[in-house]
C-alpha cells in the first residue's frame, strides 16, 4: 500500500531549516491530471540517506491552483511522507481540465515549497501544438547545468528525459548511497528550475544503476557485483532512489529489483509518446569493446533480446493501435547503425541497438508491415546529437526511410570519443546530422504537419550562466519519413 508505514507518527513537525531543499516536481500528464512529487530534506547530504529527516510519519499537504498567486485554489489534500520511501511526497492530482498550466505547491509543519508549474496534457482527441524538450545525460562533473537554465525559459508542455539523470558513485550500492546521489544532483537550482516550470516525462538509461548493466547482470569488469543476489540487491535500491526523487505515478514504484517503467502518455491525437525501458530485460552485452568493435555474428541471434518479449509485445500493440499522428518512441540508445570501421568490415557499439540488430530489425519490420503513423525514435545515451534516417538494411541507401531518429546531446556529460563518431560519419550515409562537441538539448515542436527539432547548445557547459542556441534545425514533414534542414 502507497502510504503504508511503521513509523510513529511526527505530532508536531518542527524544522532545523526549510525541508524542500530539493525543490518540486510534475510528471506524466494526463488530460485531468498530473503527478506531484517533493521530499522532505532539511540536510539533502545527510550520508544516512535520512536528508536530516527523523524516522517519523507526517502529513504533507499539498495545493494546485489555476494562478501562480493560489488565490483560485482547485485541488488540495495531504499525503503521507515516510521514512520508508525517504519522506519523498507523490501525489496523483485528478479533476483538472486539459491543455491548461496550473500551479502548485506543498507545505510540512510550518514550512511551504517553492511554487512549481505543470501543464495538463491536451484533451483526447486534441490536435492542438505542442512542444517538448528532449534531455539526457547530466554527468554531475560535466557542469551544472546551463542547458536547464536555459530549457526553463522556454514555452514546454514537458520534458522527456530518456536517461543518465544521475551518474552512480564509484562504490554506489546502498539504498543510503544512491539517495546521497540523487539529493545532490536535486540541489542544482537550474535542475530544480526547469522540474518546477514543466512535467517530466522520465526513463532511466544505465547510469542511475551502473554502468551498461543488463537485466540481473552487472558489467563484465565488476565481477564481484555478479555474485548471487549483489547485484539484484543494488539495483533494488537504485530503483527505490529513482523512484523516491522523481515524479513517476504508483505503477512505477518498484516492487524489490522490478520496476514497471514502460508507459505510454498521450497528447491528444497529436502524439503518442511510447516511452521504453532497454535496460531491465535486455540481454546481456556480447562484447564491451569501445566505442566500438568488430561486430559480433550473435548480433543477429533471434533469442537475443533489448526490450524483452512482453515490453516488445507492448510497443508493437500500442503502435498498431495509435491514433496519433506522431508516435514518439522515448528511448534511450542509439538505434541507427553506426559503423567505425572505414573498411569493408563492420565495428559498432554493442551496447547500442546495434548489439542487438536482431530487435532492431523486429522494430523495423514491424513498421515496415504495419505502418504505424509517423514513427519517430528519439534517444540519447551517446553525449552527441544526430539525426538519423532508419531504415532496414544500412548497408543499402537507395532503400526506404522506414523512421525518424533524433539523437539528443548531453545537458552537460562529455563526449571523449567525438573524434571517434566524427571519423565514422563517412561510413554512415544514414545520418544527416553529427555534433557530438557541444551541450544542450533538444527543442521539438509538434504540429499536425510537421516535427521541427531545434538542437540546442550552451556555449560552455562548465558556465552555468551561458545561454543555450540553436546550433541546428531540422523537420520532419507528416507522411514523410527522414528529417530535412528547416
Ligand atoms: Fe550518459
Amino acid at each position: 500500500m502507497h502510504g503504508f508505514s511503521s513509523a510513529p507518527a511526527w505530532a508536531q513537525p518542527r524544522f532545523p531549516t526549510n525541508p524542500f531543499t530539493l525543490g518540486v516536481a510534475s510528471g506524466d500528464p494526463v488530460p485531468d491530471g498530473v503527478v506531484l512529487w517533493t521530499r522532505l530534506a532539511p540536510e539533502p547530504l545527510a550520508p544516512d540517506g535520512a536528508g536530516g529527516m527523523p524516522p517519523y510519519r507526517l502529513p504533507v499537504s499539498w495545493q494546485v491552483a489555476s494562478d501562480p498567486e493560489f488565490r483560485d485554489v482547485v485541488r488540495a489534500g495531504a499525503s503521507p511522507a515516510t521514512p520508508e520511501l525517504g519522506h519523498s511526497v507523490h501525489v496523483e492530482v485528478s479533476g483538472l481540465r486539459p491543455g491548461r498550466d496550473y500551479w502548485y505547491r506543498f507545505r510540512a509543519g510550518q514550512e511551504v515549497s517553492p511554487v512549481g508549474r505543470t501543464r495538463t496534457a491536451p484533451a483526447v482527441g486534441s490536435t492542438t501544438p505542442i512542444a517538448f524538450a528532449l534531455a539526457s545525460c547530466q554527468a554531475w562533473a560535466g557542469g551544472r547545468f546551463a542547458a536547464y537554465r536555459t530549457m526553463a525559459t522556454e514555452d514546454l508542455d514537458l520534458v522527456v528525459h530518456v536517461g543518465d539523470y544521475t551518474y552512480e558513485g564509484r562504490d554506489d550500492e546502498t539504498l543510503a548511497q544512491f539517495r546521497v546521489n540523487h539529493a545532490k544532483y536535486k540541489t542544482s537550482p537550474d535542475l530544480q528550475a526547469a522540474h518546477a516550470a514543466f512535467p517530466f516525462v522520465v526513463t532511466f538509461d544505465d547510469h542511475e544503476i551502473e554502468n551498461n548493466w543488463a537485466g540481473l547482470v552487472s558489467q563484465p569488469d565488476n565481477e564481484a557485483s555478479n555474485e548471487i543476489g549483489r547485484f539484484t540487491q543494488l539495483r533494488a535500491n537504485a530503483f527505490q532512489a529513482y523512484y523516491e526523487h522523481l515524479p513517476l505515478r504508483r505503477p512505477q514504484r518498484p516492487s524489490g529489483p522490478d520496476m514497471l517503467l514502460h508507459r505510454r502518455v498521450d497528447y491528444g491525437r497529436l502524439a503518442s509518446f511510447h516511452v521504453l525501458d532497454t535496460r531491465q530485460y535486455r540481454s546481456d552485452q556480447l562484447t564491451e569493446a569501445f566505442p566500438g568493435g568488430p561486430q559480433h555474428p550473435g548480433v543477429n541471434d533471434p533469442s537475443r533480446t533489448l526490450m524483452g518479449d512482453a515490453q516488445e509485445r507492448w510497443l508493437f500493440d500500442g503502435l498498431d493501435r495509435s491514433s496519433a499522428t506522431w508516435n514518439v518512441v522515448a528511448q534511450q540508445t542509439i538505434m541507427a547503425q553506426v559503423d567505425y570501421d572505414a573498411g569493408p568490415g563492420v565495428s559498432v557499439n554493442h551496447d547500442q541497438w546495434d548489439g542487438y540488430a536482431v530487435s532492431r530489425n523486429r522494430f523495423l519490420a514491424h513498421v515496415e508491415q504495419s505502418r504505424p503513423s509517423n514513427p519517430v525514435v528519439v534517444s540519447g545515451d551517446w553525449h552527441s546529437a544526430w539525426v538519423n534516417d532508419l531504415r532496414l538494411d544500412f548497408a543499402r541507401p537507395e532503400t526506404e526511410v522506414l523512421a525518424t531518429e533524433l539523437v539528443g546531446t548531453s545537458i552537460s556529460s562529455g563526449c571523449g570519443w567525438a573524434a571517434a563518431v566524427k571519423a565514422a560519419r563517412p561510413n554512415n550515409p544514414h545520418v544527416k546530422y553529427l555534433n557530438p562537441d557541444r551541450r544542450g538539448y533538444t527543442r521539438v515542436r509538434v504540429t499536425e504537419q510537421a516535427m521541427t527539432a531545434d538542437y540546442r547548445v550552451v556555449t560552455d557547459a562548465t558556465d552555468s550562466t551561458g545561454p543555450a542556441v540553436t546550433d541546428s534545425s531540422w523537420v520532419v514533414q507528416s507522411g514523410h519519413a527522414g528529417a530535412v534542414p528547416a
